[in-house]
């Protein structure tokens, strides 16, 4: 994902980038066949032209007159892929192949100032340079006026400028029978060549009146020779290309060292125009010829300061250039830096983007684990239901035949097969509970429930004054305690029946719904529920059974498969006096029930006025039960002194049915209603005895009974002593 964003970044980055270049960047070859200031001077003009174009990029390459090497730079010039060539080759058949090759490439080729053998190129420009010979030999002619000795030194062989002027020179020369050309000597261009040339020549060079150099250079060059071979010589010298500059062929006119010279113009400006011309595909001439003068005494002065004219404009539009490329240059800089710093958005845009994504799939991944683990648990809390309930259903009723009687009567044989059935129950049950311990990752300190239970029911063995020996009877007597069984499989239902039916009268409901309702019919003294039922849950039953007026008092042990603390603490919460796991051992059942019910006893005693011990349980006890009796009592002393009064009264003055009330106060109190009245009765009567001078009689009708001879007999019942003596002390 990353190596993508990183992808598309760069694809904008370098769109960017090109955007900002705008239009096609040309790439132009420049091959001159020599270096010399007018080379120089050329090249300084197409560079400066090129400022124009900011998309020209100019390669130079100079071949120093030698052929060989300006053929290899014009093939590697077009092999760096050029897209314009511009050549001025050396000599006219030797160049032409180079140029050729390129041509046909499909290269655009400018010739210029010497020709090639080929018409392979695309425009040529140049200065006339028959012209220029003609001019110079009908200068020289006026000059000597019809009569005289000249020699010529000619340019390059081959070059075709030099063939070009030796023949316009000669041609205008022709005209004047008495001018001798006593000599036309080789050079090649060069001021040494033209040295050289006049030092190897064996004729007599006295009384020369002019040399015609073919170009400045080798003008100065013969001077050099003649003047050193005789220095009071007074030939005079012309050359061609009449450079501007202190060098320059105008300033030799001008300080008389040259007769004359002719401008050879450079143009490189021009050139560099026509070959954008042509790039652009605009309309250009294929063959330029370029317009020039002769510079002589007369001229030189103000040509020379034309030129400096010149140059000092020049100089200024280079200051000029200078500066716009300064700005230019920032302006580079500042694109750069936009580019840089929208690039470090769209960076920092991505990587918020992907810290967002990655933050996103973290919660995702979460929720789906915690979806994950919320199933597993629902499976597993489901699968230990499903496989706890059948294990209580064999373990609990093979526990229970191994301790029946009759079992010393079986033959050995089935005696040990039991105990083997027993033993392996015992293990699978723990197999169960540690599979499932292990899979929901619960564990209770190392134990499963099976070993808490009966860590638990040990304890509740020592502690139970009531040994299971007595289980021996077959029902519960009439004033047995009154117990709910809620579950919703038939099978647990029977077994808990077995387990507890010897002890307790027993209820029974399939769900919760049904339980309440049995519950607030028959005020039980004690409830045990499953928690997973259908149409009403245990958890929602207990609550139920909690929050009712009638029923808030009765005990709630929850007996279910769900062995995790999780559940357990939910049961606890919904109200739940004792909380036990599946499979379970009868004995810790049983020890249960016995202890939540020997609690309330102790509530009786409080009552009942019990020991001050005894009165410390009342902190334990549930402020309900408190507000009921303190309701029972305030309907009681209400009542009292009516002697009709009757337990349905009571009821109704409770809203309590007679068999809600009577259990309700025999569960809280131990007494029943009849019994509390006649003791609430007595304990007024002993207040009035005490308190007041009313005879006994009295009394006893005002505290409800129609007999004085019976409350007496009630009075000694409950105190241990008449009226009479009680008034006494
Ligand atoms: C410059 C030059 C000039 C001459 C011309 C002939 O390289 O030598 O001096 O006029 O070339 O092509």
């Amino acid at each position: 994902m990353v190596s993508k964003q990183w992808l598309w970044l760069m694809v904008l980055m370098v769109v960017l980038a090109s955007c900002s270049q705008g239009g096609r960047r040309y790439k132009i070859g420049v091959s001159q066949c020599s270096e010399d200031i007018w080379r120089d001077k050329q090249n300084a003009e197409m560079r400066m032209a090129a400022y124009l174009h900011n998309n020209v990029e100019l390669r130079f390459a100079a071949a120093y007159d030698s052929d060989a090497r300006q053929v290899q730079q014009i093939d590697s010039l077009v092999a760096t892929g050029i897209d314009l060539l511009i050549v001025a080759p050396n000599q006219i058949a030797t160049i032409s192949p180079a140029i050729d090759r390129a041509y046909e490439k499909g290269l655009p080729v400018i010739v210029f100032e010497r020709k090639t053998s080929s018409q392979k190129y695309t425009a040529f420009m140049s200065a006339d340079n028959y012209e220029m010979g003609r001019v110079m030999g009908e200068h020289i002619a006026r000059r000597l006026q019809g009569r005289g000795r000249v020699m010529e030194v000619m340019g390059l062989k081959g070059s075709s400028p030099a063939i070009e002027r030796h023949k316009g020179f000669m041609d205008a020369l022709a005209l004047y029978p008495d001018i001798d050309v006593v000599a036309t000597l080789q050079g090649d261009w060069t001021e040494q060549s033209a040295i050289k040339a006049i030092q190897e020549y064996s004729g007599n060079v006295e009384n020369i009146d002019f040399v015609f150099g073919q170009n400045d250079r080798m003008a100065i060059g013969a001077r050099k020779a003649l003047t050193a071979i005789n220095p009071s010589s007074s030939t005079c010298y012309c050359g061609i290309d009449g450079l501007p500059g202190e060098d320059g062929g105008i300033q030799l006119v001008c300080d008389s060292i040259l007769d004359a010279t002719y401008i050879y113009p450079t143009h490189g400006d021009q050139l560099l125009q026509m070959a954008v011309d042509i790039l652009d595909g605009k309309p250009f001439e294929k063959e330029v010829r370029l317009m020039s003068a002769l510079v002589t005494q007369e001229n030189a002065k103000v040509l020379l300061m034309q030129n400096e004219e010149i140059v000092r404009q020049t100089e200024y539009l280079d200051q000029l250039h200078t500066l716009a490329d300064n700005y230019l240059h920032q302006l580079d800089t500042q694109r750069l830096v936009n580019l840089l710093a929208i690039a470090l958005v769209v960076l920092l845009g991505v990587v918020a983007l992907m810290l967002y994504r990655y933050h996103r799939q973290k919660i995702k991944l979460h929720e789906e684990r915690t979806k994950m683990e919320r199933e597993q648990l629902d499976f597993y809390t489901q699968a230990a239901h499903e496989l706890r309930t059948p294990l209580t259903l064999i373990s609990g009723p093979l526990d229970q035949l191994a301790q029946a009687d009759d079992i010393q009567h079986l033959p050995k044989e089935s005696a040990d097969l039991l105990a083997i059935v027993q033993r392996n129950t015992a293990n699978l049950s723990q197999l169960v509970n540690k599979i499932l311990d292990v899979q929901t990752g619960h564990s209770t300190d190392g134990l499963t429930s099976h070993q808490i239970d009966e860590m638990v029911v040990s304890k509740a063995k020592e502690e139970d004054s009531d040994p299971m020996a007595t289980q021996g009877e077959l029902t519960a007597d009439a004033d047995a305690p009154t117990l709910l069984v809620v579950d919703d499989n038939a099978d647990i239902r029977t077994y808990l029946k077995t387990i507890l039916s010897k002890r307790y009268k027993l209820l029974e409901a399939a769900d919760g719904q049904e339980g309440l309702r049995l519950a607030k019919e028959q005020v039980p003294d004690l409830i045990v529920s499953d928690v997973m039922m259908p149409v009403m849950n245990g958890l929602e039953f207990c609550q139920q059974i909690k929050r009712d007026f009638i029923t808030s008092h009765i005990p709630v042990i929850l007996l279910t498969a769900r062995a995790l603390s999780k559940h357990q603490i939910e049961g606890y919460e919904s109200g739940a006096d004792a909380y036990i796991t599946k499979p379970f051992l009868p004995e810790l059942l049983l020890a249960r029930i016995s202890n939540l019910l020997k609690s309330r006893h102790q509530l009786h005693d409080l009552w009942t006025g019990g020991s001050k011990d005894q009165k410390k349980e009342e902190v334990t006890q549930p402020m309900k039960e408190d507000a009921f009796i303190l309701r029972f009592k305030a309907v009681m002393e209400e009542k009292m002194d009516d002697s009709n009064l009757s337990v349905e009264d009571l009821g109704t003055a409770l809203h309590l049915s007679r068999v809600q009330l009577y259990r309700k106060v025999k569960a809280i109190t131990g007494c029943s209603p009849v019994d509390l009245l006649r003791k609430a009765r007595l304990a007024e009567a002993l207040r009035l005895l005490a308190e007041t001078n009313l005879s006994v009689s009295e009394i006893a009708y005002k505290v409800g009974f129609t007999s004085p001879s019976y409350f007496t007999k009630c009075f000694k019942d409950e105190y241990g002593k008449v009226p009479g003596e009680a008034r006494m002390t």
